[in-house]
């Protein structure tokens, strides 16, 4: 890796983060994490499916060595995530075969279900995970109400955010507690979470934060709507998280290209510029800005919606800082 650059983290205002995995704990990869990176956030290995994959049976291998490397480290650790609905497993919505419903009977299996996924996972990491996203993308702008028709929603309507917060929140009082989501920086979106956080905190749910996942792309859209979403939580006296920052390099859903040209990468590089600027001017609202994913070579973007080369994060694919590196860390430096 470089090591004649700055160091990112020693550049920035907040708690710098990246989604990691295994891979990114080993060799180079763990030598430009720890150089560059003062947070963690595991991209999957504690998710329901990850750590409960059937009913009781708790499986934390790839969790605990992320959390060990962090504490070995010194590194900030976001737990990620406790309800969610992907990648949680059937059985969780069953009894035996049969689909559980709104029936007071199955609501209460379920939220018991959750409480005791919840306690499991925030007990056995207490004093190690200092900020839990505790739901995940509960909201969708497109119902009247503002909320996914998630099969969490269905059962229990709000019963299973009050009780996953709650849980949480009696198993570790430290523990930062987040409600995180994608498309905060819409008009809409952000329109329908701030209704959702407002009514909760005043039934006192306990929330302490609101994530921004900020998966952008290089057109759109503009800083001055993440700007205005910070201002607008800023309101409600939350603490804010970017949890989820990467800038594809695609403005569509169906271009490619088989080498990222230069100039996109520039322009990439000014974009992270404004971005960060925003997240500097409202350091005291934002906490903690996390990239998803640490270089190029390993990013959920070259798959998703379509395999396709892409280029979303602050280091190639061999290690190297691109003009994204320099527009967090020195924009006098952007080509
Ligand atoms: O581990 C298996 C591997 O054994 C198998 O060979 C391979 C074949 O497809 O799949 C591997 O699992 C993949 C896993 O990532 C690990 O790489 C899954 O298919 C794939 O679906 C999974 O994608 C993850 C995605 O969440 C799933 O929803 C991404 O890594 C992860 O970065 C992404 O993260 C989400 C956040 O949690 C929430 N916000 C959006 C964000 C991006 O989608």
């Amino acid at each position: 890796i470089q090591t004649d650059i700055p160091s990112a983290k020693d550049e920035v205002p907040f708690t710098l983060g990246a989604a990691i995995s295994r891979a990114q704990t080993i060799g180079e990869h763990s030598d430009l994490l720890l150089k560059h990176f003062s947070g963690v956030t595991p991209g999957n290995a504690l998710k329901w499916d990850a750590t409960e994959p059937s009913e009781g049976e708790f499986t934390f291998g790839e969790g605990d060595y992320l959390v060990d490397y962090a504490v070995e480290h010194g590194l900030t650790f976001r737990g990620h995530t406790l309800a969610w609905h992907s990648q949680t497993p059937d059985w969780v919505f069953k009894d035996g075969d049969r689909d559980l419903t709104a029936s007071p009977a199955d609501k209460a299996l379920l939220l018991t279900r959750l409480t005791n996924h919840v306690r499991t996972l925030v007990g056995r990491y207490k004093g190690k995970i200092a900020v839990w996203d505790v739901v995940n993308e509960v909201v969708d702008e497109n119902q009247p109400d503002g909320l996914r028709r998630s099969k969490w929603f269905q059962i229990t309507g709000l019963d299973f955010i009050r009780t996953a917060f709650r849980a949480a929140h009696e198993t570790d009082p430290a523990a930062k507690l987040f409600i995180n989501d994608y498309n905060t920086e819409f008009p809409r979106k952000r329109e329908a979470l701030y209704a959702l956080v407002k009514k909760l905190k005043a039934e006192g749910v306990p929330i302490d934060g609101v994530g921004h996942q900020l998966h952008l792309n290089i057109e759109q859209p503009p800083a001055s709507e993440v700007e205005a979403t910070i201002e607008k939580f800023a309101t409600l006296h939350v603490d804010q998280q970017i949890t989820e920052l990467d800038v594809s390099v695609y403005p569509d859903f169906v271009s490619t290209y088989d080498e990222v040209p230069a100039e996109v990468l520039a322009e990439q590089g000014y974009r992270y510029k404004e971005l960060f600027d925003v997240f500097r001017r409202h350091k005291s609202q934002i906490s903690s800005v996390t990239v998803w994913g640490l270089a190029d070579d390993d990013t959920w973007l070259s798959t998703f919606p379509i395999t396709r080369l892409n280029a979303p994060l602050l280091f190639d694919d061999e290690l190297q800082a691109k003009p994204a590196y320099w527009g967090v860390v020195d924009p006098a430096k952007l080509p």
